[in-house]
């Protein structure tokens, strides 16, 4: 009586020291919850989307200083540019004192003249030879007669977007001498003519886009001396202009190429375009770069090949680009990325690396930290993060398991982790203990038992260090991360839980079938001897072992249990990362093989059952519903742990996106889960854990070793006495120890 007193005290002391200790400190005046941030020193804390959306959220506006990755300018100067804007209020008609003559239903003001949406099928006749910007977009002009805008030497910006033009006239714009922009988006154009920009010597922008551009001379480009910005978005080229088409345009900066149908680009692409500071060919076809392509844009700080189909990259594809500072990989399915391709981006401040498969080199994985100026980076997967610690911006900031500052990012996680430790570490080594200190055995039932609780210890242990090493790195994880995932602990934890969770899945299915071997078939001698029972829980052991090794002899393990923050191999993010197959084999064909076994023996153990109890009673009693629910518990809580896993990792490999608290709360909880009830479900609340508890105030000393010793201990005599007690039929004993070897 004193001891179990003094048992349940320190089960209640470990209880709460294991909550309070997963509980989160009391929170500093600005720290946050995950997902929202801080307003500078402000108590405010606001949510993570409206950091950096271009409006001051805070008070304080400290929400958007240092928002730093300001990529997307060129569009934001696109629709500055795109539509000059006239003002149309108040504009006067005449503007004789600037242009005598104004074509009829233009508006006009200063030297600018808009036409806009007339109609026009034509340039107008009889424009002022002093007009500066001429407007005249979204009319029906076809085609540009060959002097009709020779004339007008002073225009500065010509605009004929979203005309019909089919075709230039070679030498459609001569004589504009200081024409410095040119708008032809949104035309019919399908070729150039070669020296169809002939004689715009001063013009800095080309507007080419959304025309239906196939190829290019690189003769187009003939005189175009001073151009800067060259547009060729969403046309349908296939290839770049051929040719050293870049020695036309000595002093080109930016070229767009967007939405083209690009296959490849070659060592001779870039020929001669040193100039070149800004290349996009996002959302191209191209399959395949060459190997030099690159090396001659020695000036480029900004490269987006994204939404393309590239293969891997050759090592040294962007060799010599010293001062690129963005670069967007981003969206190239078939690409497996190294990051050795990084190596030597010394200036590179913003890497977007979404959607891209990693290979798994970890070697190389330092190659990141090596880049001093890499301050934004754009990952699929948190846990890359740990890759580029020194970026102050790295996305995704979470993985549902671990945020940059924490190995369990929920306060719930921590929790549930603790608890369920204890649990597990408690439960199961009380019913070891308790089997070993009160002799009564040379029973089969109680060395399984021994066996599953010590493979679910194993369980317990590896929470324990989980959260303990969540602990340890509280509020600084990701400094830690990577040596954290590399280190000789996160990998034993890993095999630890390996190891657990397969022993325990095969002792169950062997259990199980031993048993329904011996109800289903009470008078035959079908019970393996205990000789047979020990060799086989040892082969059992031998090759969770094996499984659990390995990875440690075919692959670099840290790649397989360090792949993720909590070191189990579920690879649920990553679902045909390296060693896909084993994960597979062994989280689905494995488990899910022992889940039919267990449930195929319960379903004949319950009919076995079932039928004698009607045979020899005659109708079902109470007692039959018990059992009835038990059986349906056992299978229950073990289909509740293994079948999300089994149908996760199957949706996984369909390429079904899974979300990541979801991802979280099964590697660390619900598989898990299984360890910390088992010592309750096959020892503890057997049939006669009913009885037991009932009795509890009688005879105290005698039903707690029943509790702890399980239905072993005391079945036989306990069901002798019921069936003396209630006088029953010698049927009803056989039921009672059927029942209770359950
Ligand atoms: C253009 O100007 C000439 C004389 O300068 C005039 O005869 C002619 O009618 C004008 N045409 C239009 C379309 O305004
Ligand atoms: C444009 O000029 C060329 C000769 O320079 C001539 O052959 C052609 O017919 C002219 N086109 C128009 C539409 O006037
Ligand atoms: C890429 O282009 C296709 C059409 O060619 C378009 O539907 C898609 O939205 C584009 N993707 C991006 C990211 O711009
Ligand atoms: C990279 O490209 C993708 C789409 O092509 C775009 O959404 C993303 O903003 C780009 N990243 C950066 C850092 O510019
Ligand atoms: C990085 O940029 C700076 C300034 O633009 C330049 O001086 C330096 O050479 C660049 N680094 C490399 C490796 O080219
Ligand atoms: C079980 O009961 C028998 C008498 O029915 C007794 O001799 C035996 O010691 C009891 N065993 C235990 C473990 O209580």
């Amino acid at each position: 009586m004193g001891w179990a007193r003094c048992v349940i005290c320190f089960l209640a002391v470990c209880l709460h020291t294991c909550v309070c200790t997963g509980l989160p400190e009391p929170k500093s005046r600005t720290h946050c919850e995950l997902g929202k941030f801080p307003c500078g020193n402000l108590p405010t804390c606001l949510p993570l989307q409206l950091q950096c959306d271009g409006k001051e959220d805070c008070s304080n506006g400290a929400d958007e200083v240092n928002c730093g990755d300001n990529n997307g300018w060129p569009d934001h100067l696109q629709s500055q540019v795109v539509n000059p804007s006239l003002d149309s209020a108040g504009i006067p008609r005449d503007c004789h004192l600037d242009l005598p003559v104004v074509p009829y239903l233009c508006q006009c003001i200063y030297t600018h003249i808009k036409c806009e949406k007339l109609g026009l099928v034509s340039i107008p006749a009889n424009i002022s030879q002093d007009v500066t910007r001429l407007n005249l977009q979204h009319n029906l002009i076809e085609s540009l007669q060959n002097n009709s805008l020779g004339k007008l030497t002073a225009l500065r910006s010509l605009n004929l977007r979203g005309n019909r033009i089919r075709t230039l006239p070679a030498g459609a714009f001569k004589g504009l001498t200081n024409l410095g922009q040119l708008y032809l988006s949104e035309n019919l154009l399908e070729t150039l003519p070669a020296g169809a920009f002939q004689g715009l010597q001063r013009l800095k922008w080309l507007y080419l886009q959304r025309n239906e551009l196939k190829s290019l001379h690189a003769d187009v480009f003939q005189g175009l001396n001073s151009l800067n910005w060259l547009d060729l978005r969403f046309n349908s080229l296939q290839n770049l202009p051929s040719g050293l088409w870049c020695d036309h345009m000595p002093a080109l900066l930016w070229l767009e190429m967007e939405g083209n149908d690009i296959e490849q680009l070659t060592s001779s692409s870039f020929t001669r375009c040193s100039s070149l500071t800004v290349v996009n060919v996002r959302n191209n076809s191209l399959k395949s770069i060459g190997r030099d392509t690159f090396t001659p844009l020695s000036s480029v700080w900004e490269l987006d090949i994204s939404w393309n189909s590239l293969a891997p990259l050759p090592i040294g594809t962007f060799n010599g680009l010293g001062h690129l500072k963005l670069l967007n990989l981003s969206y190239n399915s078939d690409m497996i990325l190294s990051l050795d391709l990084f190596f030597g981006l010394d200036n590179l401040t913003s890497l977007d690396l979404r959607g891209l498969e990693m290979s798994q080199d970890c070697q190389h994985s330092r190659v990141l930290l090596s880049l001093e100026n890499l301050h934004f980076v754009y990952f699929d997967d948190f846990s890359y993060c740990r890759y580029a610690l020194q970026a102050r911006g790295c996305s995704p900031k979470s993985d549902g398991i671990s945020s940059l500052e924490n190995l369990l990012a929920l306060e719930f996680l921590r929790v549930v982790v603790w608890v369920l430790a204890c649990f597990t570490v408690l439960g199961n080594s009380f019913v070891i203990l308790g089997r070993l200190l009160i002799k009564n055995e040379n029973n089969m039932h109680s060395l399984f038992i021994r066996n599953l609780c010590a493979a679910d210890l194993l369980m317990g242990v590896y929470l324990i260090i989980i959260a303990s090493r969540d602990v340890i790195y509280r509020n600084e994880f990701i400094q830690h991360a990577l040596s954290w995932q590399e280190s000789v602990l996160c990998q034993f934890s890993g095999f630890l839980a390996m190891l657990s969770s397969e022993v325990s899945v095969l002792l169950l299915a062997y259990m199980s079938m031993e048993r329904c071997l011996i109800i289903v078939f009470p008078f035959r001698t079908m019970e393996p001897s205990t000789r047979q029972n020990q060799t086989f829980i040892a082969c059992i052991w031998l090759f969770g072992l094996l499984i659990a090794t390995l990875p440690f002899l075919i692959q670099d393990s840290t790649c397989f249990y360090g792949s993720s923050s909590v070191c189990f191999p579920l690879h649920l993010r990553s679902p045909y990362g390296q060693g896909w197959v084993y994960g597979a084999v062994v989280f689905i064909g494995l488990n899910l093989c022992a889940w039919f076994i267990i449930l195929l023996c319960y379903v004949c153990m319950f009919v076995s059952i079932h039928r004698t109890r009607m045979r020899t009673t005659g109708q079902p009693t109470h007692k039959a519903d018990w059992i009835g629910w038990r059986f349906f518990f056992i299978v229950l809580t073990d289909s509740l742990c293994w079948i999300p896993t089994v149908v996760l990792k199957l949706l996984v490999l369909h390429g079904v996106n899974i979300s990541e608290t979801f991802n979280a709360v099964i590697a660390v909880v619900v598989l898990p889960i299984n360890s910390s009830i088992n010592p309750i479900l096959y020892s503890i609340s057997t049939s006669n854990f009913k009885d037991g508890s009932l009795r509890i105030f009688r005879t105290r000393r005698q039903s707690l070793s029943r509790i702890v010793t399980g239905n072993s201990a005391g079945n036989t005599n306990m069901s002798a006495r019921t069936s003396l007690d209630q006088g029953n039929p010698e049927g009803q004993v056989l039921v009672e120890e059927k029942e209770s070897t359950l």
